[in-house]
């Protein structure tokens, strides 16, 4: 049987990031349906993905990593709220477009407000690759993590 790792996790973020660079590439096109369809990929990945860790994988974490500086299960919760309530946002930003079809300068605003997206997005991946996902591989055995991506929604 070959192993898992929860690194392999890593691959979702790396989609959902594509997916998001799909979004902003139709919004520099202006054009908005497109942009909310990526866009609204974006939002179901995430939630499945969020479902799947904080279901599976946090319940663990919290359980057997001990206390890990700067990497309290409740910081990745908190987190996730923060990037869920912020892309429920955009994607109402991204709606009101299409009932008023956008000029570049209303999608550079957008572009700015997605910076803040951007950079949660990327403090998030660095806290999961260094401690929820590496700690985790160092607290279950092998057959436990088989069991945990079998029921998992999202691995790639
Ligand atoms: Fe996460
Ligand atoms: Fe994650």
């Amino acid at each position: 049987m070959q192993e898992r790792s929860f690194l392999e996790l890593l691959r979702v973020h790396e989609a959902l990031d594509e997916a998001f660079l799909k979004h902003q590439e139709a919004l520099m096109e202006l054009r908005p349906l497109d942009a909310l369809g990526w866009l609204e990929q974006v939002r179901g990945g995430i939630a499945a993905h969020v479902r799947d860790e904080e279901g599976e994988l946090l319940p663990v974490y919290a359980a057997r990593a001990g206390r890990v500086e700067g990497g309290g299960p409740e910081l990745f919760v908190a987190e996730h709220r923060k990037i869920q309530a912020l892309l429920d946002e955009l994607v109402a930003s991204v709606r009101a477009m299409i009932e008023n079809p956008p000029g570049r300068r209303a999608v550079l605003l957008l572009f700015d407000r997605q910076i803040l997206y951007k950079s949660l997005m990327e403090h998030h991946d660095l806290r999961e690759r260094r401690f929820l996902y590496p700690i985790l591989d160092r607290v279950t055995t092998p057959e436990e993590r088989a069991a945990i991506f079998a029921r998992l929604e999202r691995v790639g």
